[in-house]
């Protein structure tokens, strides 16, 4: 399956764009060259993510992570967690997530 996440020239420079993701969303940014999709999901009771700086921030309880690697920084979420990548491939002027290709 392929889903339209957005096209690469929405994506910022910095920061990150929100994007809808089946009926949720993801932060799309730009890191190390590459384009990276993350759910935005808290690794602990889900709260939603804010982008500042290289890291992504739950407000709900503070817990931040790092937006190259997806591990948990500090904050409550379980110390081994990592922010949940999509699966993405760029195609023509967009960005995909795929899924059993
Ligand atoms: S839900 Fe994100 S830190 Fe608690």
């Amino acid at each position: 399956m392929k889903y339209e996440l957005c096209k690469i020239a929405d994506v910022p420079d910095s920061g990150s764009k929100i994007v809808p993701f089946f009926g949720r969303e993801a932060h799309v940014y730009r890191r190390g060259g590459m384009l990276r999709a993350a759910a935005n999901v808290c690794l602990h009771f889900g709260g939603p993510l804010e982008c500042r700086g290289d890291r992504l921030v739950c407000p709900w309880h503070k817990a931040s992570f790092d937006m190259t690697t997806g591990l948990r920084i500090d904050g409550p979420a379980p110390k081994e967690s990592r922010l949940m990548f999509l699966s993405t491939k760029t195609e023509g002027d967009a960005l995909f997530y795929v899924w059993g290709e």
